[in-house]
C-alpha cells in the first residue's frame, strides 16, 4: 500500500505524510518541484503535464490511493480529470480530493471534480474544510480533538489521514473552528 499524496510540498500533505509515515503508511509527496525532507520519498508531477504522469508510478508500481490537491486553474475539472483516469487505469483504488466546506458538490471548481468522482463509480472522499484552514502557518501546531481534548479544533488532519487509508465512500466536511 502506498499513498500518493499531491500538493506534496503544501500545508496538508507535508503533515498527512507524517501522520502516515507514523503509522507505518508508505507515501510518495508529488509536486512539480518534486522536493520531498528527508526520510521522505519526492517526486516531479505536475497536474497539467501528462508527460510526468508516470513518474509516480515509476517509483512504486502499487499505488493505492490519490489524495488530490487541486492546481491552480481555471477548469479544475479538465485540469484534474485526466491524471485521476490515467490514475485509475494504473489500478489506483481511492481518490481522496480536498475541496472546501463553501463548495457543494457539482458547484464551481472542486465542486465539479467532486462531481465527477461520484459519478465516476470509484472509491472516492472528499475534505472540505473551512477556510479558517488559512490561520495554519508552519509555525503552528496542528491540533486535533483526538490528540488534544482542549484544542479548539473540531477536527482536522488526523482525520483527513484517517480517510485516505481508512474510509470508503464518503463525503466529510471538516468544520473547523477559528483561534482565539
Ligand atoms: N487555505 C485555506 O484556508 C483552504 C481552506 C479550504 C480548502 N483549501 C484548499 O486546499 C487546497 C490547497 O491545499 P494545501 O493548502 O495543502 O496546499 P498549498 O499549501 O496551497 O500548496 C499547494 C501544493 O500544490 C502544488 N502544486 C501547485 N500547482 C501544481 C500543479 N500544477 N501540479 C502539481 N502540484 C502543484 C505545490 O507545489 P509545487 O509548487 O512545487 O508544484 C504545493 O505542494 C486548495 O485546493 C484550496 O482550495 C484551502
Amino acid at each position: 500500500m502506498t499513498i500518493l499524496l499531491t500538493g506534496g510540498t503544501g500545508k496538508t500533505s507535508s503533515r498527512i505524510a507524517h501522520l502516515l509515515n507514523k503509522q507505518d503508511v508508505p507515501v510518495i509527496l508529488a509536486s512539480r518541484s518534486g522536493t520531498a525532507p528527508t526520510g521522505f520519498t519526492g517526486c516531479r508531477f505536475d497536474w497539467l503535464d501528462e508527460t510526468t504522469y508516470g513518474n509516480p508510478f515509476e517509483i512504486e508500481a502499487n499505488i493505492t490511493a490519490l489524495y488530490m490537491v487541486a492546481p491552480v486553474a481555471f477548469d479544475l475539472l479538465a485540469a484534474m480529470k485526466p491524471f485521476t483516469e490515467y490514475a485509475i487505469n494504473k489500478g489506483v483504488k481511492r481518490f481522496v480530493l480536498l475541496t472546501s466546506s463553501t463548495t457543494p458538490k457539482g458547484g464551481h471548481a472542486h465542486g465539479k471534480v467532486h462531481e465527477y468522482l461520484a459519478e465516476r463509480g470509484v472509491d472516492y472522499g472528499v475534505l472540505r474544510p473551512t477556510w479558517f484552514m488559512g490561520k495554519y502557518t508552519a509555525q503552528k501546531p496542528i491540533l486535533s480533538r483526538e490528540g488534544s481534548p482542549s484544542a479548539k479544533f473540531f477536527c482536522t488532519l488526523n482525520s483527513c489521514a484517517s480517510a485516505i487509508r481508512h474510509i470508503p465512500f464518503f463525503s466529510y466536511q471538516l468544520f473547523i473552528d477559528p483561534l482565539t
